[in-house]
């Protein structure tokens, strides 16, 4: 037994004694590793006889418990006493008078967004709002996405808790909810655009778990492809302002649209680097012809009424634009980000201003 207790009390003497979390992980995998001095031990047991083994084998195993467990709770310290050291660094007191130069910025997506607005707006739209939590009935049913539909699965929502009733209310996956509410509670025609946030479980360079979209819904009696066609090449061509981007369409699918597309623009992704022209193409937005079945489900007669959606990603077009390589540091809100990729209070954006060119 002492050679265990006296291993024990020498490795927890280490690790109370370690200085950064390296060397801890160096004293863990010198224990319990493959090779370490703990997982040695336990080798040997196979020579005891059935009695001695028992006591031994959890001898050892309270010992590897101990010297994980001491392990444990020192990295926690150590990551606490960064924060503190970082903490301590970064402090900025928030009830100082502003300073002239300390002015505060207007951050990439809402600039985006408000370059998003001007267009549309030039073009006769009007900007229409829906909740960030909402019901199954308007964020799928009701767009031609049914229960056990695959769809629903691609969409990899954030439920919230079940309610008494049975219901789950989520987190929006798309924009697109808000075309249902806005035609059951409006008499068509209709021409909105519907900007805000939506929430997939996804994060990588070009994803977050939050997002923005804006969602685009014209409703008439004689739309078709063309005047989609149109409208978002405008779009595409003024929000960059690049009279010749190269920009296509691809045939897709959407529950909730017949036929339906998407739309890629050229761009370059290189060494870090992401910008608007080039031979790759970035994804920016889906689009189609309402399905009838949705424009019934909303109330809208499909014998007499039709017309395109599309929905589009703001954050993707705040990267390409402004040359921003990853999409997750627009999420961390840190300061010196915002300075550098943020922009003027008073540059407000207009289509007759030039939009930040
Ligand atoms: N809602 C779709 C998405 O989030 C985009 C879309 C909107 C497609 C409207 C067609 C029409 O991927």
């Amino acid at each position: 037994m002492d050679d265990l207790d006296t291993l024990t009390r020498a490795v927890l003497d280490r690790v109370a004694a370690a200085s950064a979390a390296s060397e801890l992980e160096d004293l863990r995998v010198g224990a319990l590793g493959k090779k370490g001095t703990i997982t040695e031990l336990v080798k040997g047991l196979g020579s005891l006889g059935p009695e001695e083994r028992k006591a031994r084998g959890q001898a050892v195993n309270l010992a590897k418990d101990a010297i994980a467990a001491a392990i444990d709770a020192r990295k926690a310290s150590f990551a606490a006493r960064d924060l503190e050291a970082k903490l301590a660094t970064e402090r900025i007191d928030v009830t100082l008078p502003v300073r002239p130069e300390a002015l505060g910025r207007i951050h990439p997506v809402s600039q985006v967004m408000d370059e998003i607005i001007a267009i549309f707006a030039a073009q006769g739209f009007t900007v229409a709002e829906g909740p960030d939590i909402e019901d199954d009935f308007h964020n799928f049913t009701a767009l031609n996405i049914p229960a056990n539909h695959p769809a629903r699965q691609m969409h990899d929502s954030f439920y919230l808790p079940r309610k008494a009733d049975g219901t789950q209310m989520l987190l929006r996956t798309h924009t697109s909810p808000v075309q249902i509410r806005h035609m059951q509670s409006h008499q068509p025609p209709h021409r909105i655009i519907a900007p805000g946030r939506t929430y997939r479980c996804d994060s990588d360079q070009t994803h977050t778990p939050m997002f923005h979209q804006v969602e685009g819904l014209v409703i008439d009696r004689n739309i078709h492809m063309g005047h989609l066609k149109g409208v978002l090449e405008d779009f595409v061509r003024t929000i960059f302002g690049v009279p010749d981007l190269s920009f296509r369409f691809r045939p897709s699918h959407f529950p909730f649209t017949e036929p339906s597309a998407e739309a890629d623009i050229g761009c370059t992704r290189k060494g870090g680097e992401f910008k608007i022209g080039g031979s790759d193409w970035l994804e920016i937005l889906g689009c189609g012809m309402v399905h009838p079945k949705v424009l019934e489900a909303a109330g809208v007669d499909s014998t007499e009424w039709q017309g395109f959606a599309f929905g589009l990603g703001i954050d993707r077009i705040a990267m390409l634009k402004y040359g921003i390589p990853d999409l997750r540091a627009f999420f961390e809100a840190d300061l010196r980000w915002l300075r550098h990729y943020g922009f003027a209070p008073l540059d407000i954006p207009s289509v007759a201003g030039g939009l930040n060119q």
